[in-house]
């Protein structure tokens, strides 16, 4: 009982903060998901494209995690950057280079 209430007056003290993920504006979703929120519309549900266009599967193979980062968070070849914060832009790296779109 004491140490809930000690809890709950140092909750007081200096705030009960969210996790920092919440606080920078992360989703903390899976990759798939942020693939499917914000790529798939215009890269299609496996990177192959819509329409024969779009279609980044020889791009995932070929650029490295770096230059996907890039391409998501500052765009380029006619794309418009992704606003993803950075753990989120890692989160899906990851899983479009292991998936390997
Ligand atoms: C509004 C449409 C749109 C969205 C949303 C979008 N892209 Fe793109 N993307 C493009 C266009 C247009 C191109 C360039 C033309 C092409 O490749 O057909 C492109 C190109 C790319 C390329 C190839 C770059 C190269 O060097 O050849 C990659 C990789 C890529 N996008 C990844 C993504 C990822 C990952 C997401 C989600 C975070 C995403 N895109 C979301 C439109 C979009």
């Amino acid at each position: 009982m004491k140490n809930i209430v000690f809890i709950a007056s140092l909750c007081l003290l200096i705030g009960c903060d969210p996790p920092k993920d919440q606080e920078s504006g992360c989703s903390g979703e899976t990759g798939a998901a942020l693939f499917e929120e914000h790529c798939a519309a215009c890269h299609g549900e496996a990177g192959e494209g819509i329409d024969s266009l779009g279609d980044i599967t020889e791009a995932v193979a070929t650029l490295g995690a770096t230059a996907l980062m890039d391409q998501i968070l500052e765009g380029g070849n006619g794309m418009q950057p992704i606003a993803l914060c950075e753990t989120d832009a890692e989160i899906l790296v990851e899983w479009i280079q292991k998936e390997g779109l």
